[in-house]
């Protein structure tokens, strides 16, 4: 009997060696590698005993292009590979990030390397003399897949040294697999190579393709959908027996964002065409010759560029980590730090000049449609070199103007904002949208009703900074042309912030927003603004993967559906409840909020109004976590309500904890943070449209300490449609372990501060 055994099991071995483990430090998730016969990587997934991720394959299709350096002699890194090494490693370290949700982060990790090498079998001329001729030789390529492996999910990426058979390749398309267990509830958006600005939808895996055609935001300035089962990442999922799973990327750099395409069933295939309705010339990949994966199954699809490419690459150099997070608690996706640590160390020595930012601006009128960003009315179309700007009618609705700047900057100061955004200081407003033209903006020439000087001198001498505003059209040439002399002005004039935008398709055309060259050219971006020492908050830039812990001056990126939707026909109520499963995984998001007069017909010829109680909109300077905030409505607005004003005022937006009390993505969210540098906490909720009850138990706080705690709630009769501005303020002393009991009504929510005694 013992011999059998032993026989099975010398049987099995060979199988066995071919298979190579990591688990997390905590032993709950394991990371499984193996070849397939013909030498495809592939990786699983489990978490406390079930699968997260299927057996999946991993590589990379290449494109046989003159530009290669294999040329039209470049072949694929699939397949064909044997495994020459596997190093094991671990890794634990805590780190301060320069702004954050907790003042220290701790990056804990065992990390597999597993080393490929691929043979290629080419002829080539070998020998001298009379015994030179063709011959069969072998040459190998080295390719090494990197996992990490944390308590909270998993990061990998390829990463390919210098070597003499590989050193300048072209990516026709990634082909990393994630092969999901079963018909997952998703949270997702639908791909496109250009914009995140729609509202997600919640649907099982197999629902995605039927939705598709409605989820896309056909309206948006530039759109390029790609597939009728491809959506965006950050994808949040939950299987049927109450499993998180999130898979992203992280440290997207010079390399194409990725999105994901799902096998849905047997017998239907991905790469279904779905054209984007501006950009006519947006390329469509031609299927790939890949055998199909098993129904819901993702697989990675890159954003091309104006060639169609989606890569461009020079060894030595990695791709970005792909992760995958896992958890049976929701909360544990929101408080996950994977993104961040799975990114570099900050590379600004000198961080000094980086600050939390809360704002106010002059913005939501011009978003609303009552004022403009331009100065006149009386041009069909402008050449910036052709105009005398002070022999120019003006429109009369021109907002950035001295007196309404002062306004604004006499608001900030008297209510402790750091700083005023002015949008349409600048010449060239007139025709910049849509229009696909290059030299838009010059970033320097003010309208003449804008005393650049005057404006920053006021104030700087009330203590406020004046926001810069860069709209670049999306004409990405025209702006790095005119960047160093736009960032001397912001130096010579004390802006240390600015706002970037990217509406509309992409200059060079036909590229799009989330390219190789685009991503890069955001980096580009980000890095001569920290020579200058100027933060950056780039509005329909890429989304975020972590890169804000190595350039700490990416302060904050839009890059989804923000507040200005809320006057574009509205989002639903639970669009910020599931931002931060979502977008926020990446970083920050400056969704501009603190809508208090929701009713945009109430002050404007506006009829569209944001889905929120005035309650609720204090919550999201909690649950929508970053360190730039912005107070988005008119100061006269604040006026009327300064009592619930008062928790602007208060709140800080840079932290030294975070606890997330209750989540459930587009449900509700519950979170306690604690000031940076302070006793002092502050406790936001906020629900979707069927309203929450909430008991949050108050044992985060100091034993023996008192706590002045103010409640700002829904009244009992609040609801986001028909009674917004129906909220209670009370106060009373708390300490830790007391108990407080909340009702958010339909689209609200709450806010408290707990200010030490
Ligand atoms: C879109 C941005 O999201 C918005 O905030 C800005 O006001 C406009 N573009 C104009 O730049
Ligand atoms: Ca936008």
């Amino acid at each position: 009997m013992k011999s059998i055994k032993l026989l099975f099991l010398m049987l099995l071995m060979p199988l066995m060696a071919l298979a190579e483990n990591v688990t997390s430090p905590n032993g709950n998730i394991v990371l499984t590698f193996s070849l397939t016969d013909n030498g495809r990587p592939t990786y699983e997934m489990s978490y406390k005993g079930r699968a997260v991720v299927k057996p999946s394959h991993l590589g990379l299709e290449l494109a046989k292009d003159k530009h290669a350096s294999k040329g039209m002699e470049e072949t694929d890194l699939l397949d064909g590979f044997k495994v020459a090494d596997v190093k094991y490693a671990d890794f634990d370290e805590t780190w301060k990030p320069v702004w954050g949700e907790t003042a220290t982060i701790r990056n804990h990790y065992n990390e597999m390397a597993v080393t490929l090498v691929q043979e290629i079998k080419k002829t080539e001329y070998q020998g001298d003399g009379a015994s030179r001729g063709l011959a069969l030789v072998t040459n190998e390529r080295k390719m090494i897949i990197r996992f990490r492996v944390y308590d909270d999910g998993i990061g990998l990426r390829y990463e390919f040294p210098q070597q003499k058979e590989l050193n300048y390749f072209l990516i026709k398309e990634e082909r990393t697999e994630f092969a999901m267990a079963g018909d997952h509830t998703a949270w997702w958006l639908p791909g496109d190579y250009d914009t995140q600005e729609q509202e997600t939808q919640e649907t099982k895996l197999s629902g995605i393709r039927e939705r598709m055609r409605h989820a896309v935001n056909w309206g948006n300035s530039s759109v390029a959908p790609f597939s009728e089962t491809g959506v965006q990442t950050s994808l949040q999922m939950k299987t049927d027996d109450g499993l998180y799973i999130n898979i992203h990327e992280a440290a997207c750099l010079d390399y194409a964002t990725m999105h994901l395409e799902l096998v849905d069933a047997e017998t239907k295939a991905f790469t279904t065409e779905l054209k984007g309705s501006s950009n006519a010339y947006t390329p469509h990949p031609q299927p790939s010759a890949c055998p199909l994966p098993k129904p819901f199954t993702f697989v990675s699809h890159l954003t091309p560029d104006a060639t169609g490419l989606k890569g461009a690459m020079q060894t030595p150099c990695t791709t970005p980590w792909r992760t995958v997070m896992v958890s049976d608690d929701a909360r544990d996706m929101l408080s996950s730090n994977l993104i961040l640590n799975l990114n570099e160390p900050c590379k600004i020595e000198d961080t000094s000049w980086i600050h939390p930012t809360k704002y106010c601006g002059v913005w939501w009128e011009m978003i609303v449609g009552k004022s403009s960003w331009n100065y006149t009315d009386e041009f069909p179309s402008i050449k910036l070199d052709q105009i005398d700007w002070t022999k120019v009618k003006p429109n009369g609705r021109h907002a950035a103007n001295n007196e309404k700047v002062k306004r604004y900057i006499d608001f900030a100061a008297k209510n402790g904002l750091d700083e005023v955004l002015v949008e349409g200081w600048n010449v060239g407003w007139e025709d910049w949208a849509n229009m696909w033209k290059r030299d838009v903006f010059d970033f320097v020439t003010p309208y003449p009703d804008f005393d650049i000087k005057m404006l920053n001198d006021y104030a700087h001498s009330k203590g406020v900074k004046i926001m810069m505003h860069h709209e670049t059209s999306s004409s990405t040439q025209n702006y790095e042309r005119h960047l160093e002399k736009a960032f001397q002005l912001m130096n010579h004039y004390g802006y240390d912030a600015v706002k970037t935008g990217y509406v509309g398709d992409i200059i060079p055309r036909g590229d799009h927003h989330y390219s190789q060259s685009m991503n890069n050219h955001y980096m580009y971006v980000v890095k001569e603004a920290a020579k200058h020492h100027i933060m950056v908050n780039g509005h329909e830039a890429v989304r975020p993967t972590g890169i804000c812990r190595t350039y700490p001056n990416m302060v904050g990126n839009e890059s989804a559906r923000g507040t200005e939707y809320e006057a574009f026909g509205g989002s639903r109520p639970d669009h910020t409840c599931v931002l931060p499963f979502t977008r926020l995984q990446g970083g920050p998001m400056d969704y501009t909020p603190g809508i208090f007069v929701t009713k945009l017909s109430e002050w404007s010829g506006n009829q569209s109004w944001a889905r929120i109680t005035l309650a609720g909109s204090l919550a999201l300077y909690l649950t929508m976590y970053s360190p730039l905030q912005m107070a988005a409505d008119l100061p006269e607005h604040y006026e009327r309500f300064d009592d619930a004003f008062q928790f602007i005022r208060d709140v800080a937006c840079d932290w030294d904890d975070s606890r997330y009390l209750e989540a459930e993505p587009a449900d509700y969210i519950t979170v306690a943070r604690k000031a940076k540098g302070t006793d002092n906490w502050f406790v936001g909720g906020k629900c979707d449209e069927n309203g929450h009850k909430s008991v949050v138990k108050l044992d985060f706080l100091d034993k023996g300490k008192k706590y002045d705690c103010t409640i700002y709630a829904d009244a009992k009769d609040a609801h986001y449609e028909h009674n917004p501005q129906a909220y209670t303020i009370t106060k009373r002393v708390v300490k830790k372990g007391d108990t407080l009991k909340l009702t958010e009504a339909p689209g609200g929510g709450f806010a408290i501060s707990l200010i030490a005694k």
